[in-house]
């Protein structure tokens, strides 16, 4: 039988469903969801709603790199960085996306539009190279379907 929900909110009206340790992760979802990064007040807060120090927050919310503490822009393009992807020419696509969009990786453009950044597994070795384009996966990106890809993006 599924649990309930013990719904409860944090400052700023993010909800935490499950205050033990297991609900850590889906808390910092929730106000990535809300805000797009989690800040330090944020963690704070989230440390003081599971009565574990801060630290221990900022070490989940810097280990998974699909949480962020800094701002990203609008849109994400995480590019798999995994042994497969990396020797379908992963680097290649990498350079061609920082060419076309004037930024390095872990950067974000100036109009804070796109965020480039590098990712682990994403599920494509077999459709590498690949990457993530926010919540959408997309295989075999070829230098030419690079700008195809950021023009794609409104
Ligand atoms: S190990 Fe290559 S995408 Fe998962």
């Amino acid at each position: 039988m599924a649990k309930e929900c013990a719904v409860s909110k944090l400052d700023k009206g993010f909800l935490v469903c499950d205050e033990t340790r297991s609900g850590l992760i889906p808390a910092l979802q929730e106000i990535q969801d809300k805000k797009g990064y989690i800040s330090d007040n944020d963690m704070q807060a989230v440390a003081d709603k599971f009565g574990i120090h801060p630290v221990e927050v900022y070490s989940v919310a810097t280990f998974y790199s699909f949480l962020t503490t800094r701002k990203r822009g609008r849109h994400v393009i995480r590019i798999s960085e995994c042994i497969s992807n990396t020797m379908a020419g992963s680097r290649k696509i990498e350079k061609e996306f920082e060419k076309a969009l004037g930024i390095k990786i872990s950067e974000t453009t100036k109009n804070n539009k796109i965020t480039l950044e590098r990712t682990g597994c994403i599920g494509m070795c077999d459709k590498a190279p690949a990457a993530m384009i926010d919540d959408a996966l997309v295989g075999n990106i070829t230098v030419a379907k690079v700008r195809e890809i950021i023009k794609s993006l409104k």
